[in-house]
């Protein structure tokens, strides 16, 4: 069957003047809806503004930043422009210490969405023929069921085979005749390494033609070892929660940088210290305005996510931008398997423990066996040199850990004044030997 290399050809390709034209009547819609939260009434207020001042796209600079504590402040619904009867879904981010962010949607929002998803999976060339396989986390995680709803809009058959159980994924691949496969990067790697184990060739034994990765930052050497290993195209995804989760931006088959799609957010980049615009080009962090949500908009999330705008046109004919690959973060999250973590959450859960003194190391590495992350704590004194004893509190901590981070980190009690991390306020205490960039 021949289809249309766009899966909504409109807004697609549309021109710059008839995108821009759109991104503005959304964005004054979107900012008189913002009126309905106290929250941004409040901001507003501040700032002496109202809506009538947003006359052109320039004016979203008069607008207020939103942050992640500005989430976390008003948690759980503080943000809502909806009343709560009108949303269909809530995710969440992990953890406990401190309020976790939560975003909702209406069914208009989930179908938004899909609609991004379907659009950025069409765009690297899934179509219902092909068989779609997520191994991202379901549950709160947005990959899982963000892919799965947009898989299912391109009409593809998809397969929500979910985080973890490697051996049974590469079964999927061969048995349902898996052709694209969603996966954090690392993730891909290490279903390869797995195949190899097991005797399974992608290129004689499977199917398999794309590879979407993300949710995690790697580097262009990363895509193309992927893509010779499995033998695929692979594409680069982006998406946090906060928008919405996969489905912000996707690169084409190009390849060559990631279109956003611009009559969903309008894009500013930004120097983190000054919160001034930086030219297009240059490296700086990515402010997102949402312009297509209803049940929580967000006016310039601070997405702490670093990237530069690619300059001109892509031969795809999308006039949408392209961002870069991401190249690392302004604040100190650590993105691990997938999964983001604060360290200060870390922090606090080994503060609970009176054994513990406060001096510790986290080390991130990639093995053979996939990311990992070693978590080394100084004990408060010489706490015991009783084997059981050690090892009980090791599961404990480690369990306590897992459940508020998802990962599962080493842990490794040592002797006080064996870490080298010095009492200065800007004491290591994250080492990323991981080749990311
Ligand atoms: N995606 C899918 N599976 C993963 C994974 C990832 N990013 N990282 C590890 N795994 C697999 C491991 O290979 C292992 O598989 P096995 O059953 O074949 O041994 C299994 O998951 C457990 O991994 P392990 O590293 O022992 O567990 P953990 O306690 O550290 O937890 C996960 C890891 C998998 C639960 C967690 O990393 C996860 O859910 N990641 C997915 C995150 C995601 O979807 N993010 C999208 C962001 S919106
Ligand atoms: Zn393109």
């Amino acid at each position: 069957m021949s289809y249309s290399p766009y899966f909504n050809p409109e807004l697609e390709t549309m021109s710059r003047a008839e995108l821009e034209a759109l991104q503005l009547e959304r964005l004054q819609k979107t900012v008189r809806h913002c009126m309905n939260a106290e929250f941004y009434r409040e901001k507003f207020a501040e700032l002496g503004i109202t809506p009538d001042d947003i006359q052109s796209l320039d004016d979203v600079r008069k607008l207020p930043f939103t942050t992640k504590d500005d989430l976390r402040e008003h948690y759980p619904f503080g943000l809502a422009c909806v009343p709560l009867r009108d949303c269909t879904r809530l995710h969440s981010s992990s953890g406990t210490t401190g309020n976790p962010t939560v975003v909702l949607h209406t069914q208009r929002d989930l179908d938004e969405w899909a609609n991004a998803v379907a659009r950025c999976l069409w765009m690297v060339g899934g179509r219902p023929e092909d068989v779609f396989q997520n191994s991202a986390g379901y549950g709160m995680f947005t990959a899982g069921l963000g892919f799965q709803y947009g898989a299912e809009r391109v009409g593809m058959l998809t397969v929500p085979a979910a985080a973890g159980n490697t051996l049974r994924q590469i079964k999927f691949i061969k048995d349902f005749g898996t052709t694209i496969v969603h996966a954090i990067p690392s993730y891909a790697s290490r279903i390869y390494e797995v195949m190899k184990e097991q005797g399974v060739d992608p290129r004689r034994d499977t199917q398999l033609r794309i590879l979407c990765i993300g949710a995690e930052p790697h580097s262009e050497e990363q895509r193309q070892r992927i893509e010779q290993n499995l033998g695929v195209k692979a594409y680069n995804s982006y998406g946090i929660s906060e928008m919405m989760g996969p489905g912000v931006a996707f690169e084409c088959q190009e390849q060559n940088g990631l279109h956003i799609w611009e009559d969903y957010f309008i894009v500013e980049i930004i120097d983190p210290v000054t919160l001034e615009p930086v030219p297009d080009g240059q490296l700086g962090e990515l402010v997102l305005t949402t312009i297509n949500r209803e049940a929580m908009p967000l006016l310039r999330y601070r997405t702490r996510d670093l990237t530069r705008i690619l300059p001109g046109e892509c031969a795809c004919g999308r006039h949408h931008r392209r961002l870069a690959r991401l190249q690392g973060r302004s604040d100190d999250m650590i993105i691990l398997k997938g999964v983001n973590i604060f360290p200060i959450q870390i922090e606090k859960i080994l503060l609970k423990f009176k054994e513990l003194s406060t001096d510790y190391l986290i080390t991130l590495e990639t093995k053979e066996e996939g990311d990992v992350m070693t978590i080394e704590v100084e004990l408060s004194q010489l706490f015991t040199d009783d084997y059981a004893q050690l090892k009980n509190l090791e599961r404990e901590i480690t369990r306590q850990l897992k459940d508020e981070i998802l990962i599962t980190p080493r842990l490794r009690l040592v002797n006080k004044g064996t870490l080298a991390v010095s009492d200065e306020k800007k004491a290591v205490r994250v080492k990323d030997l991981r080749k990311l960039f």
